[in-house]
């Protein structure tokens, strides 16, 4: 009865898996429509996918806007796959981000009881970010306007783009020339290292992933939210130690002061992923600081920091409430980067043991500690899907009261949530960037009935986007 490229009308209820929207259709049939719709829109959408007891679809028009939709500010909105709920009001993406993590934690934890706190909003709703990292492809993503386009109106060359992947195909980027969430140094510096580029492009190829050849790969900034200082990295195959000189002296000139350190990380890896295997330093000392209630953080190229500064303080300070610490308490900070969690909550337990799988994050932890006269911090260098380092390291350090755990978006391996269990320590917090790894974690953790959720907040540490963070409480019973 429905044909593939059928146009439907359709009143947008609810948000779906994966950013999708939801609604259905007269007789009943859910659709996912994919693109810009809203919740509370009515818009036309083109069927391109056809099973049993669903629809998916493409946003084709806006038919009726729902009171929450607001007019986006950022030129490559629908494009580019960063900012993609500028199109609501802020209000809007706190609601559905709490509803997000609500959601994850019932239908995929089975956690049907328990209520999460409203989702903690952020001051700043743009140029909030510490950090961007863009990526060069030789594969220049066309809109629809440009490819109907004859080739001498076109402006920019084919083969080259500096910006963000375009989501919808992901080997090709939009070459973007400013983004709303970045302070302005970073946009100076984008504009700054791509005319070098484009002057240099001979010499300076862009790294293929299809050839696997070619020189430039990433360009990364990093901001101290509390400091000001400033990083460019260029992430490339090789180093080339004279035009880096002149890429040096030009981003001087394009942003004088500000600009504190510029490093060139090299690397011979076949992926796309911005990290670097030897790093030559430019200008300045080859890291930025930044500050967290008092405390000074040494940031390193390759080192994680939490993207926003503002509520990274924010963060922590419901990480230590959630974790309610005594001074007695022994604490382990799994996956702690720079070590940022580890001497926020140092002054407040007995001693904390941090664990990183980065050398240099690591590196930066203890130089952390040093920096801010913290001595009862320990880093060690470790895989936490290598279950062994438990019985040796708990066996020297002491067993914990309390293990907070960082992990990135994908969660944590079947391993360490295992291994969680086997240590067992009378509170675990977990903090997620990613609702549905919380949710699939937290049922492990609580299936065999030796822990139960007591508590979970949101935080919006990404306005514009669809991420939410959020700190959940698991209780030994
Ligand atoms: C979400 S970040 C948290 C960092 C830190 N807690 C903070 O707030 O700044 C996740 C960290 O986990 C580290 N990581 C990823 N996989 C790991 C693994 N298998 N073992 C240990 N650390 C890992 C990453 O390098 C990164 O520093």
């Amino acid at each position: 009865m429905y044909t593939k490229k059928q146009i439907v009308e359709v009143e947008i209820i609810d948000l779906g898996e994966k950013n999708q929207c939801f609604g259905r259709l007269d007789d009943g049939m859910g659709i996912f429509v994919q693109g810009t719709a809203a919740v509370g829109d009515t818009v036309r959408a083109e069927i391109f996918k056809i099973k049993k007891n669903y629809l998916v679809s493409r946003f084709h028009e806006l038919i009726k806007p729902s009171p929450h939709r607001i007019n986006p500010i950022c030129r490559y909105f629908g494009l580019c796959g960063g900012c993609k709920w500028q199109h609501m009001e802020y209000t809007e993406q706190l609601r559905l981000k709490h509803k997000q993590v609500q959601d994850a934690l019932k239908h995929i934890g089975g956690f049907h009881d328990l209520e999460c706190d409203p989702c903690i909003p952020a001051p700043e709703l743009f140029g909030y970010r510490n950090k961007m990292d863009f990526s060069f492809t030789d594969l220049r993503y066309l809109t629809t306007a440009e490819i109907d386009m004859e080739p001498n109106e076109h402006d920019k060359p084919f083969d080259f783009a500096l910006g963000f992947h375009a989501p919808s195909c992901y080997a090709k980027a939009i070459d973007i020339d400013h983004c709303d969430l970045s302070p302005k140094e970073m946009n100076i510096a984008l504009n700054a290292v791509r005319a070098f580029c484009l002057r240099h492009k001979e010499e300076l190829p862009i790294y293929s992933t299809r050839s696997h050849t070619g020189e430039l790969r990433n360009l990364v900034v990093r901001k101290g939210g509390n400091t000001g200082e400033f990083m460019v990295n260029l992430v490339t195959s090789t180093h080339n130690p004279k035009l880096m000189k002149v890429l040096c002296d030009e981003l001087k000139s394009a942003l004088g002061d500000r600009l504190t350190t510029f490093v060139n990380n090299i690397t011979s890896a076949k992926h796309t992923v911005a990290f670097g295997e030897k790093e030559f330093v430019l200008h300045g000392p080859g890291y930025i600081t930044d500050r967290l209630d008092g405390y000074t953080y040494r940031i390193s190229a390759n080192s994680f920091f939490q993207t926003n500064t503002t509520q990274a303080e924010k963060l922590y300070t419901l990480i230590l409430k959630s974790a309610q610490l005594k001074p007695t308490d022994v604490v382990y900070d799994l996956f702690c980067g720079t070590g940022s969690i580890s001497l926020f909550a140092s002054g407040h337990c007995q001693k904390i043991l941090g664990v990183e799988l980065v050398e240099s994050s690591v590196c930066d932890a203890r130089e952390n500690a040093k920096r801010n006269n913290v001595e009862n911090c320990e880093f060690i260098q470790l895989d936490l899907k290598d279950i062994k380092w438990i019985e040796n390291d708990m066996r020297e350090f002491g067993a914990p009261d309390v293990i907070i755990t960082d992990p990135p978006r994908a969660g944590m391996n079947p391993k360490a949530v295992k291994m969680l269990l086997k240590i067992a320590p009378p509170t675990i917090v977990y903090v997620s960037c990613n609702p549905a790894s919380l949710a699939r974690d937290g049922q492990m953790l609580c299936e065999e009935g030796k822990y139960k959720l007591v508590h979970c907040q949101p935080v919006d540490m990404f306005p514009q986007t669809n991420h939410v963070e959020s700190v959940a409480r698991f209780e030994r019973v």
